[in-house]
């Protein structure tokens, strides 16, 4: 205990509130020690043997199904508890290409990426060998250039991306339009949802104007939603959903041809904890509807605090923010002595960003 504690000697607590990324704190005592409860209980469980721990198979259906009521799904949608963003991006990615891959064979596939979509989609790219072709966004409301993405649509094009939202201007990509496209073109829509699918329905029924971005598009064939972000689940909880089963059967990995046990993989990783799903279930449980809106009214407080105050202090504020991101910029001061300023001032440093608040 000691070493690890030298170890992370002068790193911020994520609990503290004042940090600009990474942590997702809600300040709930009660809904911090059900987490840890809830992953302890069922933290040596693995998701790779369904047929050991029948529970497992009951908690991902039953989380599934909230966030696919969230994103406007009905009985046909489906989907997967995943690890994270990234490997519910994958996934999807995945699923796309090979369904492409079905009727076009031999061609490189090639994925319209929102150039503010999140670097996941050019990882997936990388490692599946695909072409990514980078759409331009409009700089006065940050979203893609619809008419950008139409004309970088080929023969070739596989997966379309919108964001809802995007992660450094916080905008929401007119997903609706993209939905169009992906219909008259027969190309699969992947909506990424990772950080406003626990927001944006919230926002909606606090009365916030939040453009339609789910399952209610027919063009949208599979959505991201991570419950390590705004579902306050502990890190490593995501989830992967599809329209429809015919979409989501290209993403299942089975084998069985070698001596051991039969492999029936539906995610990228196999051996895993099953602590984050328990404890994502948990939490959904514990917050509930009002729960949520109840977090979500605090930051819609808090953003509407924030910009007044960017406003006043006579910086920029990029885009608009619709979702839960403010991002700005300095006209005439110089925005790292604005980052130094919010850092002194008990915000916490961000390695990458190099901002606080
Ligand atoms: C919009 C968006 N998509 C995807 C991701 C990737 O999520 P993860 O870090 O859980 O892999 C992020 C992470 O910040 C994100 O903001």
């Amino acid at each position: 205990m000691e070493i690890l504690s030298s170890y992370s000697k002068g790193e911020p607590s994520p609990a503290s509130g004042r940090m600009f990324t990474h942590s997702y704190e809600t300040g709930d005592l009660i809904l911090r020690s059900l987490a840890r409860n809830v992953f302890d209980l069922f933290m040596d469980k693995t998701m790779l043997d369904f047929t050991i721990y029948p529970s497992i198979l009951l908690l991902e259906r039953e989380v599934v199904g909230i966030v696919a009521s969230l994103m406007g799904g009905d009985e046909n949608t489906t989907g997967s508890f995943t690890y994270g963003g990234t490997e519910s991006i994958i996934l999807a990615v995945k699923a796309a290409r090979d369904k492409f891959r079905s009727s076009n064979p031999g061609v490189i596939p090639e994925i319209i990426i929102p150039y503010t979509g999140h670097p996941a989609f050019i990882k997936a790219s990388r490692y599946l060998g695909l072409k990514p072709v980078l759409a331009k966004v409009n700089f006065d409301t940050m979203k893609v250039d619809i008419d950008n993405v139409s004309e970088l649509i080929t023969k070739n094009t596989a997966i379309i991306v919108g964001s809802a939202p995007n992660y450094p201007y916080g905008s929401i990509d007119d997903i609706k339009g993209l939905s169009e496209l992906a219909l008259d073109y027969n190309i699969w829509l992947h909506v990424d949802a990772c950080l406003g699918g626990f927001t944006l329905p919230f926002l909606r029924d606090l009365g916030e104007e939040i453009p339609e971005f789910t399952f209610k598009l027919e063009g949208v064939s599979s959505i991201s939603v991570d419950l390590h972000k705004y579902g306050y689940a502990p890190k490593g909880s995501s989830i992967i959903l599809y329209r429809d089963r015919s979409l989501r059967r290209y993403q299942i990995f089975t084998y069985a041809g070698w001596p051991g046990y039969p492999l029936v993989n539906t995610t990228i990783l196999s051996t895993r904890s099953a602590g984050p799903l328990a404890a994502s279930w948990a939490i959904l449980k514990y917050l509930g509807y009002n729960g949520y809106m109840n977090m979500t009214r605090k930051i819609l407080k808090a953003k509407r605090d924030i910009i007044r105050d960017l406003n006043n202090l006579g910086l920029k504020i990029i885009g608009k923010p619709e979702a839960s991101i403010v991002a700005f910029a300095a006209e005439d001061t110089n925005i790292s002595v604005v980052s130094l300023e919010l850092k002194n001032g008990g915000g916490v440093y961000s390695s990458i960003q190099g901002l606080s608040i």
